[in-house]
């Protein structure tokens, strides 16, 4: 069976590197894939965006499962040009339809779908440009810090946090009136601000049935203690330790079932990952944001723990097959640490020569932003190398992986030394 992933990152790399694993024999291509992807698969050139390319791909290779990898391709309609195309009918394509895409490509949308299944969720009202004077009236009925939220994808940048009143204010009318985020920010969601601690959840489904995979904490921020500015993600570990078998249950009743029952009854074409951004607040669990796809550097940390032959359990999909596998999970914790370019995530260099990639011991280096040139490996990206470690405690894994990246080294090398420190 042919397999093609899309996408460039860490995240792929690790579903290639499960993927590779398999007892199935397979020929794997990675579009465009990284320098990590390289070892594992066959790397194409192409744009995850242009469909066209990727359906005469498909076409020449013979491929029979798709991966979506990154959510741009999903809100384009992925999916839904693969199903109109009577050419890849016998394609399977794990990735969520564009309908079902805007709980990620839009998060008025994504309010709107967790009120109507009583999805616990930060209180909220969507502004635009004709309603932009309420806003002022809605910001002073809520306490500070204001969160305010583009509508639409903003590579991550489109939240901002603001303490001040009169700045919500300002910023509001610079994000809808001036379009501070393009079109993303046409439309702004302002909502409650919530305090507590953030993980993880990641669900397989294919619009039956579904599948909890493991839960991952991430860590966002550039900054040591979780401070300056919001990037791809910098390290994470899984399991969550704070995630108890009372608050697991909680979860999977107000949020995981709901959710599911809701794209059932929406009629959303779903065949992939839902990627729920949790916060817990006291005891409770609440939405934070949906994602279509897997995280990254979640899945660095996620699909190592996952036992089962990840090609088995993905070509089961849209059969009776996939409700009787039962996922079988690694109780080893996993921890990664992100390497990244210095300067990231604003301006940083790029293809400076790793070293020491081969004296990595008892750990897996999933590439992010790298490419191979002649015999080396350079980076090609902010963030460059995910090093995942395993073993039976967390602490100990982020050691091993700590102690490992003590030999690799390029030219600006930054990473957060503190992965793990609020647990
Ligand atoms: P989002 O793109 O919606 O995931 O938001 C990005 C980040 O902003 C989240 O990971 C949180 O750290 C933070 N954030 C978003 N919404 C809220 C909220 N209502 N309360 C507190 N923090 C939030
Ligand atoms: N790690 C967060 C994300 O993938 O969006």
């Amino acid at each position: 069976m042919n397999i093609l992933v899309l996408g460039s990152g860490g995240r792929e790399h690790a579903i290639i590197k499960s993927m590779s694993m398999s007892k199935r024999n397979s020929a794997l291509y990675a579009l465009p894939g990284n320098g990590g992807t390289s070892q594992l698969a066959k790397n194409i050139q192409g744009d995850v965006n242009d469909f066209d390319l990727i359906k005469n791909v498909v076409k020449e290779k013979d491929i029979s499962i798709v991966v979506v990898g990154p959510e741009d391709p999903i809100v384009r309609g992925i999916y839904d040009y693969f199903k109109a195309n009577p050419d890849l009918s016998n394609v399977k394509i794990i990735a969520p339809s564009k309908h079902a895409g805007s709980l990620e490509g839009s998060k008025d949308f994504a309010k709107n779908f967790m009120e109507k299944y009583n999805i616990p969720t930060a209180r909220h009202k969507t502004f635009t440009q004709e309603n932009i004077d309420q806003a002022d009236i809605f910001l002073e009925t809520m306490n500070p810090p204001y969160v305010l939220k583009a509508d639409g994808l903003a590579a991550g940048k489109g939240v901002l946090i603001i303490n001040d009143l009169n700045e919500a204010k300002k910023e509001i009318r610079s994000m809808i009136i001036d379009k501070k985020f393009g079109k993303s920010s046409s439309k702004v969601v302002i909502e409650e601000f919530l305090d507590g601690i953030e993980l993880s959840c990641f669900v397989l489904t294919d619009g039956k049935s579904y599948k909890t995979l493991p839960f991952a904490k991430d860590y966002k921020k550039i900054g040591e203690g979780d401070t300056g500015l919001n990037t791809g993600g910098m390290g994470a570990i899984s399991p969550v330790p704070f995630l108890d078998d009372e608050f697991l249950s909680k979860i999977e009743n107000k949020i995981i079932k709901p959710t599911i029952e809701g794209i059932i009854n929406e009629k959303m074409q779903y065949m992939g990952f839902v990627f729920i951004g949790l916060i817990k607040v006291k005891d409770e669990p609440y939405v934070i944001e949906y994602n279509v796809r897997m995280g990254d550097p979640e899945t660095e940390v996620v699909f190592p723990r996952i036992k089962n032959d990840i090609i088995d359990l993905l070509d089961s999909m849209g059969t009776s097959k996939f409700d009787e596998i039962s996922l079988e999970i690694n109780t080893d914790h996993a921890a990664t640490v992100i390497l990244v370019s210095g300067g990231y995530p604003e301006e940083y260099e790029k293809e400076k020569i790793i070293n020491g990639l081969f004296d990595i011991k008892d750990t897996v280096v999933f590439h992010a932003g790298t490419k191979k040139e002649g015999k080396n490996f350079v980076t090609n990206g902010g963030r460059v190398l995910a090093i995942t470690s395993m073993a039976e405690k967390y602490q100990d894994a982020l050691k091993q992986s700590y102690d490992q990246i003590k030999k690799l080294r390029f030219d600006n090398m930054n990473y957060r030394k503190d992965i793990g420190f609020d647990l």
